[in-house]
């Protein structure tokens, strides 16, 4: 049984209920992260909880916990639904509460905050020697894209458009330069160095991302920021996705052509490697 929580309590999924008012459900009013957990540990918890903050300023809502409060429900949450140990998803989300229909603010509401957990599927081994095929699509999503909202109508769209062309995701397109895809960052490698565009309002400061700049540096590999052009893209030696829930996958068609060989390539299967062992490292208490 699933145990979630709601607004200081913890309860079965099933009892879990909201107001048909919450804004979250009328406006899309809220925020949201997810956090890997990782035999027990979380993952990245102080840059989640950080990026948490950061969306919850940029829509004009209070933090309303401090990081160990946040920190120990979330514990909770992960104990609570142990399941010998595995793998697990945390999903959480702030709204801005219940108020009558309004665009405009409410004065003095509480904010609805549900944290639930999922089981953590390891990715197929299919995707992992196949790789995955991905579209390109314009961007048509607003300029706070920094803000990880709920609001995420565009994105399912373009997942959904993606997975009607028999594709895992879409890459998108502002303007002739490559943000991210519609749920995942993305990294190309050209000429052994590893590219992915420079942090901005037009695309999600990834955890993941990051986490893989990091190991970049203290491997010492080529490295850097820069934007990508849909030509720079369509050109890549390889292409990779990232995210928590689907950590690094390498993309080998691209608008049913294939990406370079059309094959994972060798500089994925390293920074892979390297990720595995980071989350190794995270399992038994040595990473954060
Ligand atoms: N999405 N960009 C977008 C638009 C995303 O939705 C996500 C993740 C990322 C990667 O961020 P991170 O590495 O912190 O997971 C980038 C989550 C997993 C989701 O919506 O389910």
């Amino acid at each position: 049984m699933s145990v979630v929580y709601l607004n200081g309590e913890f309860l079965p999924k099933e009892d879990a209920c909201v107001s048909v008012l919450d804004r979250g459900f009328i406006f899309g009013d809220g925020v949201y992260e997810v956090i890997p957990c990782y035999g027990g540990h979380l993952f990245r918890l102080e840059q989640h909880l950080q990026r948490l903050h950061d969306s919850l300023t940029n829509i004009r809502l209070d933090n309303p916990f401090r990081n160990s409060q946040w920190q120990a429900i979330l514990e909770d949450v992960v104990n609570k639904n142990n399941n010998n140990n595995a793998d697990q998803s945390l999903y959480l989300q702030v709204t801005r509460g219940v108020a009558k229909r309004d665009h405009v603010f409410p004065d003095k509401v509480s904010q609805t905050i549900f944290i639930m957990s999922n089981p953590m599927l390891p990715v197929s081994d299919e995707k992992l020697t196949k790789g995955v095929a991905a579209i390109t699509h314009e961007d048509i999503r607003w300029r706070y894209c920094h803000i990880k909202s709920i609001a995420l109508l565009p994105n399912t769209l373009m997942r959904q458009i993606a997975r009607e062309a028999g594709a895992d995701e879409a890459i998108l397109d502002r303007d002739g330069k490559i943000t991210e895809g519609a749920a995942s960052n993305i990294f190309i490698v050209k000429n052994d160095t590893i590219i992915t565009p420079p942090k901005s309002d037009c695309l999600l400061p990834g955890i993941t991302r990051d986490l893989i700049i990091e190991i970049a540096y203290e491997a010492g590999l080529n490295f850097r920021e820069d934007d990508i052009t849909r030509e720079q893209l369509k050109d890549a030696d390889e292409i990779w996705l990232t995210s928590s829930t689907k950590e690094i996958l390498p993309v080998t068609q691209l608008d049913d052509k294939p990406v370079a060989t059309g094959k994972p390539g060798r500089h994925w299967r390293d920074m892979l490697d390297r990720y595995q062992n980071y989350k190794q490292r995270l399992r038994s208490g040595d990473a954060h």
